[in-house]
């Protein structure tokens, strides 16, 4: 597909899906909370650490397999759950978990995706797991979690930093909305409406839409959310389920620490790429505290602003086992669907790859605390 921006890196996907999508979708997946700071420092965070490479170290031969909760990955990356794929491309999340196969990494799938589980599940054999919301509806919940186990998903990400939604003032403008040809399929139709609701904005000095009914997705949050969820919650999740669960949005070391006792397989340090509560603590600062107080016990994985295969690489420095990847897999898939995303997964790879050997590993158990300043 032509494009006029160079496809070289990340950031050459999202100047080219910028210009390819309409206003309301770029700046929906793109945006974050109140005045974004959090999006720069998420990935400041990152480029703010220093690597200290080892040198003569033989690097002729590399590999970044690795093992995240009993998946054996080609390198540590997981596509992060992202809701609305179809904006980008009709193929949505079918075309996103296949991209992710073809390049060895894993696909986690947003509740609110525009595709089935089912239907995800058939377009690809790579490792499936399926993000949950709580809702007030705990039969809704119940039934998605019921879904998920019998398509065959082997674990359950339990996102937790999103108990009200973040104010995202793009949207509130653009008066963001699912268009008619576009639903979601996991939920049930009274559920559904809301998202195709919403209002255009009409954007008067006198008039600003400060109301959450601007945006369908926040009014859809004000009115099927459970904001009362708590601990006690993942424990009635355990409950109804054999998968393992790990427990999204945690930047706290004791948070951290409460998610494990309360039987989770592990962690995923993240603010929800800066789309919930704006001037949180990036996660690359993050990450130290939380992989200190876990202490090796359970799973650790974190996203937020990687963009970069130096970025992974400081991420698995600090401890964690593997990484998300958001926005920039939205990108592709609007650049060229199935195709846009594997370019933008391989580039990543790549570059992975080359970090790995430049800072004299040749494989993640080399990757030590002691690369980075
Ligand atoms: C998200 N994220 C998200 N998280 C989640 O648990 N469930 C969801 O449905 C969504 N939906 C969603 C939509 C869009 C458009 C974006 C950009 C993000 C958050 C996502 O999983 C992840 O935490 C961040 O996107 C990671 O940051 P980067 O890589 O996008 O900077
Ligand atoms: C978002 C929600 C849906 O970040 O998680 O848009």
């Amino acid at each position: 597909m032509h494009s006029p921006t160079p496809l070289i890196n990340l950031h050459g996907f999202e100047a080219a899906a910028a210009d390819l999508l309409p206003r309301m979708v770029y700046d929906y997946y793109a945006g974050g909370a109140n005045d974004e700071l959090l999006l720069r420092t998420s990935r400041t965070a990152w480029s703010d650490r220093a690597l200290r490479y080892r040198v003569l170290r033989d690097v002729a031969v590399r590999s970044q397999r690795t093992t995240v909760l009993g998946h054996e990955v080609d390198w540590p990356v997981f596509v992060a759950p992202m809701a609305f794929q179809q904006l980008a491309h009709a193929d949505g999340e079918v075309a996103t978990a296949q991209a992710a196969q073809d390049t060895g990494a894993g696909m986690i799938l947003s509740t609110l995706s525009n595709r089935t589980i089912e239907a995800v599940r058939a377009g690809t054999t790579g490792p499936l797991w399926f993000q949950l919301y709580i809702y007030r509806d705990r039969g809704v919940t119940a039934e998605l979690v019921q879904r998920a186990e019998r398509a065959g998903c082997t674990a359950l990400v339990l996102t937790v930093d999103a108990p009200l939604l973040g104010r995202r003032e793009r949207d509130l403008l653009n008066g963001f909305h699912l268009p008619p040809e576009v639903s979601v399929p996991n939920l049930g139709g009274t559920l559904r409406q809301t998202l195709a609701g919403g209002h255009e904005s009409t954007v008067q000095a006198d008039a600003a839409p400060t109301d959450t009914t601007a945006s369908a997705l926040a009014e859809f949050f004000a009115q099927h959310w459970d904001s009362s969820i708590s601990w006690r919650d993942l424990a009635w999740l355990q409950s109804i389920t054999t998968l393992p669960i790990l427990v999204k949005g945690v930047v706290r070391g004791d948070d951290a620490v409460l998610a494990l006792e309360h039987g989770a397989a592990g962690v995923i340090v993240s603010n929800h790429g800066g789309r919930q509560l704006d001037t949180a603590i990036p996660t690359a600062r993050a990450l130290p505290e939380v992989a200190a107080a876990m202490a090796g016990r359970g799973t650790l994985l974190v996203d937020g602003g990687i963009r970069r295969g130096t970025d992974v690489l400081k991420a698995l420095a600090m401890g964690a086992q593997a990484v998300l990847l958001g926005r920039p897999v939205l990108w592709g898939l609007a650049v060229n669907g199935r195709k846009g995303a594997r370019q933008v997964l391989q580039l990543l790879k790549d570059e992975c790859d080359l970090a790995l050997g430049l800072a004299g590993c040749r494989s993640l158990a080399e990757v030590t605390g002691d690369l980075l300043e």
